[in-house]
């Protein structure tokens, strides 16, 4: 299982990644003009990510002309070895994304919405293809069959399905449960993950009890 974080929040990302919990760092044009950033900062928050630790970083290029879509991304791949350029799944991405991969540079075909698609991107060989799990269901697909039948099918080939649009922690279970080993979540969701009620009431428990413990024993030293 790998954890990724989906946000260009350095003070949310920079504290995960120091720490351990994640495993690098998914961004988008949408998640960048979000935290206040524009493109230019791009180069800035590789080298923010990966000094905290990460080992994947994903940055979407952008481009109105299958040129200008393979220029961005060239100027992203030129970032460093932890970057994976992520590419819009669309007929100039696919493209693009072929050319990448013959250039040894790590490619996610991303906002995938259907088995075909996936299948396709698969044929290409690229590192990742990113179905959007919760906009899926928002536009009334079955999100989880469709995500199940893309990481059934591409099992056997070395695309792997990074699942993006996870907005809670019952989604990524679920997802979990279902076969999915590779998720990227806003980070207050990724720290929802961690908690459960019973199990903090069990650790305060546990404190209590040791203070209680250790108190007599002190009452006992001499
Ligand atoms: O990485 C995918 C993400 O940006 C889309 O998430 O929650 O806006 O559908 P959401």
């Amino acid at each position: 299982m790998k954890l990724y974080a989906d946000s260009a929040d350095t003070a949310q990302v920079v504290p995960m990644l120091r720490d351990g919990l994640i495993r690098g760092v998914t961004t988008n044009p949408s998640i960048i003009a979000r935290d206040g950033l524009t493109r230019n900062d791009l180069p800035r928050l590789y080298d923010e990510f990966g000094a905290a630790g990460a080992d994947e970083i994903f940055m979407q290029a952008t481009g109105g002309s299958r040129a200008e879509l393979l220029a961005d991304a060239s100027r992203i791949a030129d970032f460093g070895h932890r970057i994976v350029v992520k590419v819009p799944a669309t007929p100039d991405g696919f493209r693009v994304a072929r050319e990448l991969q013959q250039r040894d540079v790590r490619v996610l075909l991303t906002a995938v919405y259907s088995l075909a698609q996936a299948t396709f991107a698969a044929a290409l060989g690229v590192d990742y293809v990113a179905p959007y799990f919760g906009r899926l269901v928002d536009s009334g697909e079955d999100g989880l069959s469709k995500v199940s039948n893309m990481t059934q099918v591409l099992s056997s080939t070395r695309t792997r399905v990074l699942v993006a649009s996870v907005r809670s922690p019952n989604a990524a279970a679920t997802l979990a449960l279902n076969g999915v080993s590779h998720i990227t979540a806003d980070v207050p969701v990724l720290l929802a993950m961690m908690l459960d009620p019973a199990t903090e009431q069990s650790a305060a428990e546990f404190e209590r009890v040791a203070g209680e413990s250790s108190h007599r024993s002190a009452g006992t030293e001499h």
